[in-house]
């Protein structure tokens, strides 16, 4: 496949350094992109792919223009929405290349958040004039961070603890879900598995966990108690979606060759947790 995980990794020499820096942006600092910066996003966004081969098309919208609002946001009205044919994994495909666009505008200094709930969300669909079958599942705005988060976006990131994760080995387990993996025990994978910690997610949920089993890394979805999702909207696969991105950026870049697969290795889980997607190691 052609892989932009490659044009990502070749731009940077550090993607976890990327991930680390990355956090939600919502108070932007008025500047209009230069046009150098829109034109290297466009570029990279009409490159983006994800290993599930799932087309994923992105589109730059003016917010006043379409009449786009997202209370939580101020100083920009520069969005860009992504969309997505309906298909089984098409929200974990969503996820990935967002989270590519998502990361590559860090690397070029732009902030971002992923948007899914506060905003007009009717506008924005309209904006990127879904055919028949697609939805549109998130957007981000995109700009310059300001110095300052707004006093509203400080009490927002209090409330959801968005600079907490989960600790390493709630998250994550060897062989089995009994067991929990430290990440001294996870030896090589112990950056990757941190990427995809550090991972953003609806709500700070952190709904991913993976099980680490003879060389390879198996996903799964645990949904959070009360967290809705419908056929169209599925913010939770989304968030593994993202996951499986930095766990890719983060093991190829430490020389790990991540071979991406889907084949439920029945490994005893509860109710809630399903199996999502597999990465062989090497
Ligand atoms: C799928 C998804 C949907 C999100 N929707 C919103 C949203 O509607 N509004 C918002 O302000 N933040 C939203 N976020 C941002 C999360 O709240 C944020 O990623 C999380 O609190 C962790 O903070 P961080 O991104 O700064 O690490 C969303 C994140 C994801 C991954």
């Amino acid at each position: 496949m052609k892989s932009s995980r490659c044009d990502i990794l070749n731009l940077t020499d550090d993607i976890c350094k990327v991930i680390r820096a990355r956090r939600s942006v919502r108070t932007f600092d008025g500047r209009a992109l230069t046009s150098e910066d829109r034109e290297k996003l466009s570029a990279f966004m009409a490159e983006i792919e994800n290993p599930y081969g799932i087309p994923v098309a992105f589109r730059l919208l003016e917010g006043k223009e379409h009449g786009l609002k997202c209370p939580v946001v101020t100083g920009t009205e520069l969005y860009v929405g992504g969309k997505v044919s309906l298909q089984p994994h098409a929200f974990e495909a969503f996820g990935y290349a967002f989270e590519m666009l998502v990361l590559y505008a860090q690397f070029l200094g732009i902030g971002t958040v992923w948007l899914g709930g506060t905003m007009n969300r009717s506008a924005y669909e309209e904006a990127m004039e879904l055919a028949e079958g697609e939805v549109m599942p998130c957007a981000s705005p995109l700009g310059y961070p300001a110095e300052k988060m707004s006093l509203r976006e400080g009490v927002m990131r209090k409330s959801i603890r968005a600079d907490e994760r989960l600790p390493f080995e709630e998250l994550f387990s060897d062989r089995s879900f009994e067991n929990p993996l430290t990440s001294e025990k996870a030896g090589g994978l112990s950056q990757p598995l941190e990427a995809v910690r550090r991972a953003p997610s609806a709500v700070n949920k952190q709904p991913w966990r993976a099980v680490v089993c003879d060389g390879t890394v198996h996903f799964y979805l645990r949904r959070s108690k009360g967290f809705g999702h419908s056929a169209s909207l599925d913010m939770q696969r989304i968030d593994v979606g993202i996951a499986l991105c930095h766990f890719d950026l983060a093991a190829e870049e430490n020389g790990l060759n991540p071979v991406f697969f889907t084949e439920d290795p029945q490994i005893p889980a509860d109710g809630d947790t399903e199996y999502i997607a597999s990465f062989r190691i090497g």
